[in-house]
């Protein structure tokens, strides 16, 4: 049954991105992209795809690495990922004012909720403490599941996980001016628009509460620039092809991250959409990671 899901998966994954080659061809080739999903076009890796098109290609990209997700991130980052996401959570801090109530988009398989639970835990004593994992995909937050299962916050209410799109997540379950503390991690690239994910978290933070961005970035420094391109454009999609028999989803992956807006504009647009952030430096909207390679964005809703 798995193996013919996941078959049917890989089918569909495939038709998508034949319909999806052929827009690149046509759209290098000069051609006004036509299709008929709409006129409207975005990048989906170094692609240019119909607006309305990505969220089912990204959906297929976690679908088809769901399982293999956690092998595949320590594997690809040699476990430098978790650094990242230890540094986010740390340097938020949750619990030390007493419990939080938490929301974590594009959570995932439950990498920053664990962080998160696990500090207030260790760090404040905090068992109160609660996080709500949002994902656009059923795949990835089973796993998340799954994996909570073997911890001590499995059927407390400390931890939930719900199917929602971070552009709308709908404000009848998740209300205005709720939550102290919003967390994304290496989701926000894969979203249409970056703004409507921004405005979401504003609308559902409450005043004072903290938005909390780690994301790849910008290297500034030009050799650790071309060394990090040449690993991630030959090292990754290969590993993506022995480790999850998968090279397209791991390609799209390290091409999205280039797409992204660097440290200022991104921090602007945090900006943009009400947040308050420190001035833009390194140290200030934002905190460079391995001199870029990812980066902390925060901002605080007043
Ligand atoms: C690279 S994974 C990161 C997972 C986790 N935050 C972590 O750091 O390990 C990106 C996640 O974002 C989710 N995602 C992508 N687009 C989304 C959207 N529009 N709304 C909610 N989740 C989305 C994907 O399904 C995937 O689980």
């Amino acid at each position: 049954m798995q193996t013919l899901n996941r078959s049917n998966r890989c089918l569909k994954l495939r038709s998508i991105q034949s319909l999806v080659r052929l827009n690149h061809t046509k759209s290098t080739s000069n051609t006004p992209l036509e299709d008929s999903h709409s006129a409207r076009t975005t990048s989906f890796g170094f692609r240019t795809v119909p607006e309305d098109l990505k969220e089912s290609l990204v959906k297929n990209v976690f679908d088809s690495v769901a399982s293999k997700y956690d092998l595949m991130n320590d594997a690809t980052s040699f476990g430098v990922h978790r650094l990242w996401k230890d540094t986010l959570v740390s340097s938020l801090r949750p619990g030390r004012r007493g419990p939080m109530k938490c929301i974590d988009v594009g959570g995932g398989t439950g990498d920053i909720a664990l962080r998160i639970l696990d500090y207030a835990k260790d760090n404040h004593y905090d068992r109160e403490t609660t996080v709500e994992v949002v994902d656009i995909n059923a795949q990835m937050l089973k796993e998340g599941y799954k994996r909570f299962k073997q911890t001590m916050y499995h059927n407390t209410p400390q931890i939930s996980f719900h199917e929602a799109n971070a552009q709308d997540l709908g404000s009848e379950k998740f209300k205005d001016n709720s939550y102290d503390l919003y967390t994304i991690a290496f989701c926000i690239r894969n979203c249409t628009d970056i703004s409507a994910v921004l405005k979401e978290a504003h609308r559902v933070l409450k005043p004072g509460g903290t938005f909390a961005c780690l994301e790849f970035s910008r290297v500034s420094n030009p050799l650790l620039e071309t060394l990090y391109d040449q690993y991630s454009f030959t090292v990754i999609p290969m590993m993506g092809t022995i480790l999850a028999g998968d090279r397209d989803s791991y390609q799209y992956l390290v091409e999205s991250i280039r797409k992204f807006p660097p440290q200022p504009q991104f921090a602007q647009m945090i900006r943009d959409v009400g947040f308050t952030t420190g001035k833009d430096v390194d140290g200030g909207a934002w905190v460079n990671q391995w001199g870029g390679i990812a980066c902390i964005h925060t901002g605080v809703k007043l």
